[in-house]
């Protein structure tokens, strides 16, 4: 890397985390009809930010939702294009009240900016425009073209995604997409995401009586609904942490021997990653490392549970219903339709007498594995090494992106997920954090991207 461009960021550190702080300080939680407004003025933001960044061409695409940015740097149509993809939404903060700091005020201790999205995933788009921001203020121009497209509902699902990239199709060509929205395995162990789990996310409602009862003038005498769930729920997994669903582990491979070995030879620690849980004892499918369950198993969750009286001290009431929110994790060849389906069939078939189920299928996506045989790994390889001083590791992750595959098959090229959101960092929870020394390692590790692909190809 140029002189130019290490001292470049270097002079700088201190005014991109001011800006990361900007970006961070609005609320644009998607999930949330409320925050409209901040989601739009993010977007807004986002957009102005990249264009001072010195980037040609940009712009906010409106949706029936929450709109898109789009940007475009194509300084010669015969060199690679790298199409970016990231989230400007963020997940909602609550509970808010356990934060030690407010979710929407970037706040620095120890090293890390605590707030909403500082790792999943606006922080991590920052680091992409600070590293075209890089290359194009300091005179040295790009080595390859680059195009962004930055949604804000992927937190709710990518509603709008699908459709877009394929009427755009022509527009955001490119010969490969980097998304960096993952996480490393440590602070200081750079990693290439090999796989993602899919997604199948059910609710379950239990309807029992027309209204809330007494229980005491009527308990004993019809069918609690929060019991009945309790019951279904129960049952779905059975005593060695398998999911009970008729079929579901039909199309799941089986983990191969090189699989099993590259896991094992990671730089893993169990008790670390129990003391990042905060659990007594880390638990799940018997026969199976805890990485091997999170990157190669799927996994059936509860997510929320509601009913009845949860207020403070004791009121006694019969609920009329309950609900769950329920999560698939799947893996390959797992279809989460299918797995939907199933899921709905054996639901319906455990409702107890006196109640009645129903059972609805909110989102879902598919698992993803990478071909890492490609000049696209061994660029990113070659860029992380210097800023993180070793090479990096590849992994798997437990969540999900849905519209993975749908990039390769729309753009017919390969996905790399250069991800940077460090374990621990509470995505999805009280205390989001990102790490300063990576996200500034990160800059410069897509700053060096451009150069290597424009080497290697993708
Ligand atoms: N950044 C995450 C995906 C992720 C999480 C990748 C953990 C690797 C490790 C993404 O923003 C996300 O949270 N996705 C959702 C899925 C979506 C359909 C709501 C998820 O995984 O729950
Ligand atoms: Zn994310």
């Amino acid at each position: 890397m140029s002189h130019n461009l290490s001292s470049y960021l270097d002079e700088n550190r201190d005014r991109f985390e001011t800006e990361l702080a900007e970006f961070l300080e609005i609320p644009s939680v998607s999930t949330e009809s409320r925050y409209t407004k901040d989601v739009e003025r993010c977007a807004k933001w986002l957009a102005e930010h990249i264009e001072s960044a010195g980037v040609s061409k940009v712009e906010v695409i409106p949706t029936a939702g929450k709109p898109f940015v789009v940007a475009e740097h194509v300084v010669n149509p015969d060199l690679p294009t790298l199409l970016v993809y990231g989230h400007y939404d963020v997940q909602p903060v609550d509970p808010e009240e356990l934060w030690d700091s407010p979710p929407f005020e970037a706040t620095v201790r120890d090293g890390k900016v605590f707030a909403r999205g500082s790792n999943d995933d606006k922080g991590q788009v920052h680091m992409h425009i600070k590293a075209l921001e890089a290359r194009l203020k300091t005179g040295l121009g790009m080595p390859v073209n680059v195009k962004l497209v930055i949604e804000g509902e992927e937190e709710i699902g990518s509603v709008h995604l699908e459709s877009f990239l394929r009427e755009n199709s022509q527009r955001l060509a490119c010969d490969a997409v980097v998304i960096s929205d993952t996480g490393m395995l440590g602070p200081d162990l750079p990693s290439i995401g090999i796989g993602l789990r899919g997604l199948a996310y059910m609710e379950i409602q239990v309807d029992g009586p027309s209204g809330d009862l007494h229980s005491g003038s009527y308990g004993g005498a019809v069918t609690n609904p929060a019991l009945a769930l309790a019951e279904i729920l129960a049952s779905l997994k059975d005593e060695n942490g398998s999911v009970t669903i008729p079929g579901f582990y039909d199309r799941v491979r089986e983990i191969t021997p090189e699989q099993h070995a590259a896991t094992e030879a990671l730089p893993f620690d169990e008790e670390d990653f129990r003391l990042e849980t905060g659990s007594v004892s880390l638990n799940g499918e018997t026969g199976f490392s805890t990485l091997e369950r999170l990157w190669y198993r799927p996994a059936l969750d509860v997510n929320g549970m509601i009913s009845g009286f949860t207020g403070e001290g004791a009121k006694t009431v019969l609920p009329a219903q309950a609900r769950a929110k329920v999560s698939m994790r799947l893996v390959a060849d797992q279809d989460p339709d299918e797995i939907a389906e199933l899921f709905e069939k054996h639901v319906m078939s455990l409702a107890p007498e006196g109640v009645r189920v129903h059972v609805k299928s909110l989102h879902g996506g598919w698992p993803w594995g990478a071909n890492p045989d490609s000049p696209l790994f061994d660029a990113a390889a070659a860029a992380l090494e210097k800023p993180f001083g070793r090479e990096p590791v590849y992994v798997g992750e437990g969540g999900s992106i849905p519209i993975v595959p749908l990039f390769e098959e729309i753009f017919e090229g390969p996905v790399l997920l250069l991800g940077f959101a460090p374990p621990g960092g509470n995505a999805h929870a009280p205390n989001e954090w990102m790490d300063l020394s990576v996200y500034h390692r990160g800059i410069e590790t897509i700053a060096r991207l451009y150069d290597e692909v424009a080497h290697k190809g993708v």
